[in-house]
């Protein structure tokens, strides 16, 4: 696998240490992040197995390397931008495993627009912080949505379905958060801006209320 954006190489390290992988790429663009990724590498007695490489993206892997790619710990825009912009390196790639700190449908959108199919999807709290894992496989890009697309898109399909304690904790806070910015907004005078900014607020706020109650028939 490819770990882009590996940091301290942590992820990698862990997969060969425990025969999960047998070759991984750690790679890097920040030459800080980069050192400590080879430093570890080393110090783990990885380095036969962990190639770790300086550059932007997926430009470090050759086409037919790898056949799982992991991004986390970054925003879903720049995740997407860096599947967009290395998609030639894509072909040999069966498994995508993607964990946005933010803006998780920014990832659910390229995905279909790319015939990616999401597979899996988990949500988990650690440390006061909530993360959202996406796993895509090529397939049927359309096939994981199935009752609201709008809805799905923003909280994920199989998210939406199961419907755990951190999914509802995530969303009640953003719901939270919107409603603070909503009501803010109706003391502010009006202008057009402000308006389309409380009407998409608005929205997403039924959008999620819609979500959090919905109940599979
Ligand atoms: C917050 S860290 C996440 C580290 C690790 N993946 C994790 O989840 O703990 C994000 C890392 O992505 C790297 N990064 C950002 N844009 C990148 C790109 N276009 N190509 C490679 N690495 C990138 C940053 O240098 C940083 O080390």
């Amino acid at each position: 696998m490819a770990d882009i954006g590996s940091d301290h190489a942590y992820l990698p390290c862990y997969l060969v240490k425990n025969l999960k992988i047998p070759f991984a790429i750690a790679g890097e663009v920040v030459q800080g992040p980069y050192q400590s990724a080879e430093n570890n590498v080393l110090s783990e007695g990885l380095s036969e197995k962990i190639s770790v490489r300086l550059g932007d993206g997926l430009e470090v892997i050759e086409p037919g390397e790898v056949d799982c790619i992991t991004i986390a710990g970054m925003g879903g825009a720049l995740i997407s931008s860096i599947l967009e912009s290395g998609k030639d390196k894509l072909y040999s790639v069966k498994r995508l495993v993607l964990q946005p700190n933010l803006s998780a449908i920014s990832i659910r959108r390229w995905l279909i627009e790319n015939n990616w199919e999401l597979t899996g999807e988990e949500i988990i709290e650690e440390d006061g912080k909530i993360y959202e894992i996406l796993v895509a496989e090529k397939g049927n890009p359309i096939r994981p949505y199935c009752f609201n697309r709008e809805l799905e898109l923003l909280v994920g399909p199989y998210l939406l379905k199961r419907k755990e304690e951190v999914f509802k904790k995530k969303w009640t806070t953003e719901k939270k958060n919107w409603q603070r910015i909503y009501e803010a907004l109706n003391q502010a005078s009006e202008t057009t801006e402000t308006l389309e900014k409380r009407q998409e607020l608005l929205h997403k706020i039924n959008l999620i209320e819609e979500g959090l109650n919905h109940e599979e028939s």
